[in-house]
């Protein structure tokens, strides 16, 4: 029998469990253009948290028959953006790792959540607030009233009327990712010359 230590203990009395960890890149770029270590720091960050606290806390769950697990993943799962390439695939594994779970655990009362939100104001994102890119307490205030509700969600009316883009016609979103494109690269090469005179 295994030593209890301060993690288990912890791992036993958490009802609610919001894997909000994420690391995304200082500057999205090409993949041969980031720096290895930071491409697996995503992959890290991104994937084995979620993972391995979601199998750690299920235990006294499924035993209480009750919890909320919610999985912050990204709007950025949808899409297959170049310049995001394992941000992205990380936040797809996300998805798929939460949408697997809820099959799983369905005949429990647990809450298994998964919330793809756009932009959000903070650190990572650098973005200002706008229509689109809402403070953190807004967001949050927004999502947490779809816990139970929905499974799946970008977590505010903001985000699901950017998410509606995925249902127009295949051309125009098409439009829209050679758009988005661009304008990566651009701050990409920008980042680049940056980095290179900051070396100088
Ligand atoms: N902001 C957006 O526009 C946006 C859009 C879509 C999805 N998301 C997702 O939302 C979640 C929250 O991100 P955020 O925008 O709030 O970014 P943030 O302010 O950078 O927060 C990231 C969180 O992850 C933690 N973290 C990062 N690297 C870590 C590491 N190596 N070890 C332990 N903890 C680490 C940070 O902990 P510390 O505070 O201790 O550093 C922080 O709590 C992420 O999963 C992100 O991918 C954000």
């Amino acid at each position: 029998m295994p030593k209890e230590c301060f993690c288990t203990k912890i791992f036993q009395i958490i009802k609610i469990l919001v894997n909000n960890v994420g690391l995304a890149y200082e500057s999205a770029d090409m993949l041969h253009k980031v720096d290895l270590q930071i491409n697996a720091d995503i992959v890290i960050v991104n994937t084995v948290g979620v993972s391995v606290l979601t199998a750690a806390v299920l235990p006294q769950m499924v035993k209480r028959n009750a919890g909320i697990i919610i999985n912050i993943s990204s709007g950025t799962a949808y899409m297959k953006i170049p310049y995001l390439s394992i941000y992205s695939s990380t936040k797809a594994y996300i998805n798929h790792f939460t949408n697997i779970l809820r099959a799983e655990y369905s005949n429990t009362n647990i809450v298994i959540q998964t919330i793809c939100p756009f932009y959000v104001k903070t650190n990572m994102s650098k973005v200002e607030e706008s229509f689109f890119s809402l403070i953190p307490k807004n967001f949050v205030r927004s999502a947490l009233k779809t816990v139970g509700i929905i499974d799946e969600t970008t977590g505010c009316i903001q985000h699901q009327i950017q998410a509606a883009a995925f249902g127009l016609p295949q051309f125009i979103q098409d439009f829209l990712m050679k758009f988005q494109t661009k304008v990566f690269a651009k701050k990409a090469a920008a980042f680049q010359r940056e980095k290179a005179a900051k070396m100088k």
